[in-house]
């Protein structure tokens, strides 16, 4: 078996578009990069006080997972799909024209799951959700998810698509260190608190 090296192209380059960084610059916001924690993500883009760019984030990150997952699947199978996953994932978190500095790959996470097996994707959208309404600390609920995707593959038997999702999961953990670090000291702003700074 041959390593499905297209499908990881794919895969790369359409989830290293950032779709947050575009839109925030396109509605004359400046570099979202500057603001909060930083990163280009729905999260951080809804820190521009922007409700609407914040869901347009959130929706066009989630798209650029699925949408390799479901060409490639079509076209090469699963093994393919699997790779598009991972490389999504990766491109969204180290697009080379950022100087591989992007995102933390929750959303783009999320239209990956869907994509790959819609009932891990339900597992994801349901712990994410929960989580955030509970807690309303969205680095919480989107680690909580990754790692409730991987849980979920062999349990609703998508156990080939365990690895990806295993690897995805232990790398946005490892890109949400800082966020861990402000979790232990109760320091992580809540989505919609009035101090929601994130710095
Ligand atoms: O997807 C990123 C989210 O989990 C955390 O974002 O900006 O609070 O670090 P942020």
């Amino acid at each position: 078996t041959s390593i499905p090296l297209w499908a990881a192209l794919l895969g790369y380059l359409i989830g290293s578009i950032p779709f947050g960084l575009l839109l925030t610059r396109a509605a004359g916001m400046g570099d979202v990069r500057k603001i909060g924690s930083g990163n280009i993500g729905a999260t951080n883009v809804l820190r521009t006080g922007n409700k609407g760019l914040a869901a347009g984030t959130l929706l066009l990150d989630l798209l650029k997972g699925l949408a390799p997952v479901l060409i490639a699947e079509r076209l090469g199978g699963e093994v393919a799909a699997a790779f598009a996953a991972g490389a999504a994932v990766l491109g969204h978190c180290f697009p080379v024209w950022l100087g591989f500095k992007g995102g933390k790959g929750v959303a783009t996470n999320a239209g990956v799951a869907f994509g790959l097996a819609w009932p891990v994707g339900l597992a994801y959208a349901f712990v994410w959700l929960s989580v955030l309404a509970i807690f309303r600390i969205s680095s919480l609920a989107g680690m909580a998810a990754v790692v409730a995707a991987a849980a979920a593959a062999p349990l609703f038997g998508y156990p080939q698509f365990f690895p990806v999702l295993a690897a995805i999961a232990l790398l946005i953990i490892y890109l949400h260190r800082a966020n861990i670090a402000r979790l232990a000291k109760g320091e992580e702003p809540r989505v919609g608190g009035s101090k929601d700074g994130a710095g």
